[in-house]
């Protein structure tokens, strides 16, 4: 009996072991990919906010409310959540539309990603800080 107790102890602690430290291969395989979110971005974001998401695309001066600059400190401090909401259902009275439609899921978070990627911010200045 005691054997038993000991057997089903070692199994269940070999099990949760597994459970908390195995690499979910869901987990890897929703590694977002950069490179399709530029190649979307590319087709369906830049003529409103520009190559570098700076809201300057060619489509942006006809429009009231302009695109957002997608590398603003404002959209920056949005979450995943928050920012993947928006990409789903748009934002109400600017011609940023829902994209639930014609992104996937993973369409959509790709080119999150890849948003992501264009926000540069280093600890050290890159120029020399303006003259006092
Ligand atoms: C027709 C022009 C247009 C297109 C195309 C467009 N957007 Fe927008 N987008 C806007 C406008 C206008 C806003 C609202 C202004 C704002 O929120 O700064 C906006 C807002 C956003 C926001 C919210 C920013 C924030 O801080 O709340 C995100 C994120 C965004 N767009 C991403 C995208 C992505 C990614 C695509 C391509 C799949 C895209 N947009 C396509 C015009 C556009």
């Amino acid at each position: 009996m005691n054997r038993l107790w000991m057997g089903a102890l070692i199994i269940g602690s070999w099990m949760v072991y597994g459970l908390a430290y195995s690499q979910d291969p869901l987990e890897i395989a929703s590694q977002p990919d950069i490179e399709q979110g530029r190649d979307i971005y590319r087709i369906h974001c830049q003529e409103c906010h520009g190559t570098e998401g700076h809201g300057d695309g060619p489509r942006a001066p006809m429009l009231a409310p302009r695109p957002g600059n997608l590398v603003s400190a404002a959209t920056s401090a949005k979450t995943d959540e928050e920012l993947l909401a928006i990409l789903a259902v748009g934002v109400p009275r600017t011609a940023m539309r829902g994209w639930r439609d014609q992104l996937s899921n993973d369409e959509r978070r790709n080119v999150l990603a890849y948003v992501r990627s264009l926000v540069h911010f280093q600890e050290s200045p890159s120029t020399p800080l303006p003259p006092p």
